[in-house]
Formats: structure tokens, C-alpha cells, sequence
């Protein structure tokens, strides 16, 4: 019987080495004592977590736009319940979203700006889409009526900017839909053209199919919106939100 062959010399890095940051002599594999290992891993950790920060803030100032940054939540002129609503509100298991209805002025797009800011910075990935088009500028699309007619268009930034608009509200975990029934019209009957009308139709349905919660303002009232809708989609629409949103007057 032939004999196991001798095992080699265990080949170690180990040995007493000289701490390049601190100083101290010790006995270990690399050239960083445990304490100032683990202190350079957290000093790296803490500028991962600002850089990621940083950019968070700057995606937060591209979407929201100026005027409701600058939101005073002790402006008297807002509703205090509305307020509240901006602090506390999270989605319910069975009502997961909000409908803001009621005059302009009352304070609906700052409130869901600071329900969409306050998910934001909890680490939510979360979107602002303007029904018609009040919150483009130069290459920059956030209008669901500016974004369906843009993909078509002919200059690749707005074609590229269009598409990332319409992803971002069909994927983001809290949808702001501003200003439902401002979608931009056909001609002059006062419906929504075909296009916007079925991306609407599609972009709601696609959430409300996925559980995605959403936060919809409008200044319009029911039959209002739904004549502007349609009255293919239109009643359905309203059926299928008013099943998912807590509706706030
Ligand atoms: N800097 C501010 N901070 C808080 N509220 C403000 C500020 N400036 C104006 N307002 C109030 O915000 C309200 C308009 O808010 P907005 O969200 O645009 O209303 P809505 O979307 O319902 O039309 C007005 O009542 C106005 O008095
Ligand atoms: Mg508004």
C-alpha cells in the first residue's frame, strides 16, 4: 500500500506587520490593523451614502417643481387637514391611493408634493406627471398629453425624455397624477385627443392592475371628468379610482 503523500508546508501571509494608518504593530494578512480596517469601510460606506444622497436631492429638484419647493406647511392659507394629510398619509391596504378633489388654490399640488418629497427621502422611488403639460422645459418632459406626443417627435432628446416619462409613471413605486381632466383636447369638441385619452386609460389601469398607489388631483367633478374622458373610458376610469382612493374634498 503506497503512503499518503506529506501535505506541503501551509503557505500564510500572515506575519507581524506595521498599521499604514495608525501605526500599530500587529500580526495580520494585510497592511491595516482590524480597527482602522473597519474604520475605512465605514468612511467609505458614509461616502457612498452621500453621494447617493446628493443624487437623490438633485432627481428631487428636477421633478418637483420650484414653486412647491418652496411650500410653507405653516402658510395659514393651507387646510389643516390638508397638511396632516401631507405628514401622515400612507397607502391602505385596500384604499392604496388618494384622490385630491376640489377649486383651484385649495392647496392639492403642494400637499401631494409633500406626501411624494416625504416617500422621496424615505428611499421610495416615486414619480410627478402632470396631466397636460405645465411642467416642461426645453428637453425636459413630465406632461403624460406633452410625453405621448413627443415620442413621435423628431429630435432624439425629446423621443428619449418622452419615453423615460411615460416608464417612470408606470413603474415608480407612488404615482403623482396632477391635474386630471387638463390633458391637452382634440380640436374643439373638448375630449381628450384618442392617444392621450387611451394612454391615460392604459398608464391608470396598468397601476391599478399592479397595486401601484397613485395620488391624483383634480380640479374637475365627477360628470365633468367623465364627459372629458369619454364615455368610453371615462366612467370606467372613475368607477375604478373611486374602489382604490381615499377621496379627500
Ligand atoms: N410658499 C407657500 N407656502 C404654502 N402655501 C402657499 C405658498 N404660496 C402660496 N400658497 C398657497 O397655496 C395655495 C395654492 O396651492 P396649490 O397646491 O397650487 O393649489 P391647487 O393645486 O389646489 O390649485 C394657495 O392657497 C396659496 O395661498
Ligand atoms: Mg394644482
Amino acid at each position: 500500500m503506497t503512503s499518503l503523500p506529506t501535505p506541503s508546508p501551509t503557505l500564510t501571509l500572515e506575519r507581524e506587520r506595521t498599521c499604514v494608518d495608525c501605526g500599530r504593530v500587529f500580526h495580520g494578512l494585510i497592511g491595516l490593523c482590524g480597527d482602522c480596517g473597519t474604520a475605512r469601510v465605514e468612511r467609505e460606506q458614509e461616502v457612498q451614502r452621500l453621494a447617493q444622497q446628493k443624487v437623490r436631492k438633485k432627481r428631487w429638484l428636477q421633478m418637483c417643481p420650484q414653486l412647491y419647493q418652496e411650500t410653507d406647511w405653516a402658510n395659514t392659507a393651507l387646510r389643516p387637514d390638508l397638511v396632516k394629510l401631507a405628514r401622515t398619509w400612507q397607502p391602505g391596504e385596500e384604499k392604496h391611493s388618494l384622490l385630491l378633489m376640489g377649486d383651484t388654490g385649495l392647496g392639492k399640488t403642494r400637499v401631494a408634493f409633500g406626501l411624494l418629497q416625504r416617500f422621496h427621502e424615505a428611499g421610495r422611488s416615486v414619480y410627478a406627471l402632470h396631466a397636460g403639460d405645465a411642467w416642461d422645459h426645453g428637453d425636459h418632459v413630465q406632461g403624460l398629453s406633452s410625453a405621448v406626443r413627443l415620442q413621435y417627435s423628431e429630435e432624439m432628446p425629446l423621443i428619449e425624455a418622452s419615453r423615460d416619462c411615460l416608464r417612470r409613471a408606470r413603474t415608480c413605486s407612488l404615482l403623482l397624477v396632477d391635474d386630471l381632466g387638463k390633458e391637452r383636447a382634440s380640436g374643439n369638441t373638448g375630449l381628450l385627443s384618442e392617444a392621450v385619452s387611451e394612454a391615460l386609460f392604459n398608464l391608470i389601469e396598468h397601476r391599478l392592475t399592479h397595486r401601484l398607489p397613485m395620488i391624483v388631483t383634480t380640479n374637475a367633478n365627477g360628470p365633468a371628468l367623465e364627459t372629458r374622458l369619454g364615455t368610453d373610458r371615462g366612467p370606467a376610469l372613475l368607477r375604478r379610482l373611486s374602489e382604490v382612493c381615499m377621496v379627500v374634498e
